[in-house]
């Protein structure tokens, strides 16, 4: 893995970047005043509503609200990753990358891959259309109802029969076995992994093949073979079908999850472009968050047996994480012995179509499952309902569609929101937590970390409160303790003169009793006329903290999806500010 591109190094890259000559390159734009017009190129438009800024260096599309800098839109219109994007800028800009620690040069290796790939992908197509045996090929896809026209749009071909026809046709072995196309076996001899068997290119995002899929013509096993992992192929990241569909729509607005290459082919065949699946793997979130790159919508499409629904659930429990407010994830669950594929062949695209218009919301398949064996009519089924469903709506990122579940879990679980958010936080409940006795001696706190020892110069003299700022922009510390720190802030600042004793009181009963009677207890060694300063200085030193990993934050967003045009604003700022 090559390493991270250094923060400042991609701000100076936009800043020598000409946005309006790099989209002008791609899209027609017209000038006017310090903006250019042009259609947008992410969305079907016949009046332009699509303009580059030269001074903020911003796209921005008014009809389908497409925006971002010069990265983001090579990212979006030439569909490459995060660091080819800027890889090309660079070149262009005729900077040299910088590369932190671990820096590792990306390898020749990976490089001849590709074209070793792309051949070969160009021997199976060309022995579907003229290898002696072909026909039988032939038949078979026709049988399975697929025309020339998809077969060539998803590069579909043959390995024939026999144990060297790539290698034969390729020559160089030792690069074929780095393929995964070829295999080494104890004796030293190398021979070709795909015999007799119709294939299926994957490509990644630009449209470079990077691995197969072969399917035996017959019954024998296994019905398919997939190309090993190599440097240019993981499972985890690479979608079936995610390249031929953004061919055919650059915005699909949903994007469908399925479990087979057939499924996706078969899907295309009959009207329906925008299936993809994975390669015989569980569906990842970095699956996901490529989804979701290109649409807001996806819809998991699955068996109805047990093993759908387990995939389903193991697409459920990796969706948590990426659901924001702005996406949707749904699930179907087909009959009983039926897949896409042989659906859309029994009842057409409107009969396909109408099975997933009913698809369920990922919330109603959420607590369905949930509910299994958990009888909500006994207290214990519904303390197992909150139980289970807390560390799972504890993956969502925060916002409105989390609250909505918190509430509905609250609501099934027979218990208050607040239940639920401590269970969430991993807190134990107030009702579960015996009070510290009396007579019980206080371990008092040995390590001294920034925020222990904020919170314990604030609970013994509150009135420096008043010194912290706004408590709620420190909520966002991934620090243990600052849930704590926050709500002894925002206790304060409602009711600034309220005593230790009585802060100590309002916890009692709450998980955090122990800890807070420890630090009041605490002797912290910091003098007298020293605390005031000691305080301020632990508050700045938690938002430089703070300033930090949510720059780190912003920075990995925008490597993988990109940011908001706000959140590009704050992450420029924050760069600067450090500087
Ligand atoms: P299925 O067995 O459901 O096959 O495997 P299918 O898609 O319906 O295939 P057809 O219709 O018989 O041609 C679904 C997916 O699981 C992976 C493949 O990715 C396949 O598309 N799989 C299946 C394997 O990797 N190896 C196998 O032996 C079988
Ligand atoms: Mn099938």
């Amino acid at each position: 893995m090559a390493g991270r591109i250094p923060d400042a190094f991609i701000d100076d890259l936009l800043a020598r970047t000409d946005i309006v000559e790099l989209v002008a390159a791609r899209v027609k734009l017209r000038r006017s005043g310090s903006n250019h017009h042009g259609l947008c190129p992410f969305h079907n438009e016949k009046t332009p509503s699509f303009t580059v800024s030269a001074d903020k260096q911003f796209y921005h599309c008014f009809g389908c609200g497409a925006h971002g800098t010069a990265i983001r839109f090579l990212m979006e219109y030439d569909r490459l990753s995060f660091p080819e994007a800027v890889e090309l800028l660079s070149r262009q800009a005729g900077m040299e990358i910088p590369r932190e620690a671990r820096a590792a040069a990306p390898s020749p290796e990976t490089a001849t891959l590709y074209p070793l790939l792309e051949r070969a992908a160009d021997c199976y197509r060309d022995w579907l259309r003229r290898h002696a045996g072909r026909e039988r090929a032939v038949d078979y896809l026709r049988k399975r109802g697929l025309s020339g026209e998809i077969a060539a749009r998803y590069g579909i071909g043959l390995a024939p029969p026999g144990w060297d026809n790539l290698l034969g046709a390729l020559g160089d072995a030792e690069s074929l076995v780095r393929a995964g196309l070829a295999i080494r076996n104890e004796q030293g001899r190398v021979y070709d992994r795909f015999r007799d068997r119709i294939m299926f290119p994957i490509r990644d995002r630009r449209g470079r093949t990077v691995g197969f899929g072969g399917r035996v013509l017959d019954q024998q096993e296994p019905k398919y073979l997939n190309s090993p992992e190599t440097p240019v192929f993981q499972k985890g990241r690479e979608l079936y079908g995610l390249y031929e569909c953004l061919e055919q729509q650059r915005k699909p607005t949903e994007i469908i999850v399925v479990e087979g290459y057939m499924d996706v082919v078969a899907l295309a065949q009959h009207g329906v472009p925008n299936a993809v699946a994975t390669l015989g793997t569980a569906t990842t979130g970095t699956h996901l968050e490529r989804i979701f790159q290109v649409c807001r919508d996806v819809v998991f499409c699955f068996d109805g047996d047990r093993a759908g629904r387990e995939a389903a659930w193991r697409a459920l429990e990796n969706a948590l994480a990426v659901m924001r407010d702005d996406r949707q994830a749904r699930f179907l669950f087909l009959p009983d012995g039926e897949d896409p594929d042989s659906l859309i062949r029994e009842r057409g695209e409107a009969g396909f179509r109408a099975l997933l218009a009913e698809a369920e919301p990922l919330s109603e398949f959420l607590f369905r499952e949930l509910s299994t064996d958990a009888d909500l009519r006994t207290m214990d089924g519904r303390a197992r309902l909150a139980e289970r469903g807390a560390p799972l709506l504890a993956r969502v990122p925060a916002g409105v569609f989390r609250d909505l579940l918190v509430d509905e879990l609250a609501r099934r679980a027979g218990v208050d929101r607040e239940h639920v958010l401590a269970t969430m936080e991993g807190r134990e409940t107030p009702a579960r937590q015996a009070r510290p006795s009396a007579k019980q001696p206080l371990n008092l706190p040995q390590r001294r970390t920034t925020v222990r020892l904020a919170v314990a110069l604030l609970l013994q003299r509150p009135a420096l409160a008043a010194l912290a700022g706004d408590p709620a922009r420190l909520a966002r510390l991934s620090l243990p303790g600052v849930p704590l720190l926050v709500q002894l802030l925002e206790l304060l600042r409602d009711e600034p003169h309220l005593s230790t004793g009585a802060i100590l009181e309002r916890f009692s009963g709450d998980s955090h009793e122990t800890a807070l009677w420890k630090l009041a207890a605490w002797d912290h060694m910091v003098p007298g006329d020293g605390i005031e300063e000691e305080f301020t200085d632990s508050i700045r030193r938690l938002e430089t903290l703070l300033a930090a990993e949510r720059l780190q934050y912003l920075h990995e967003r925008l490597q993988d999806e990109g940011l908001s045009e706000d959140e590009h604003a704050e992450w420029l700022s924050l760069l600067r500010s450090r500087r």
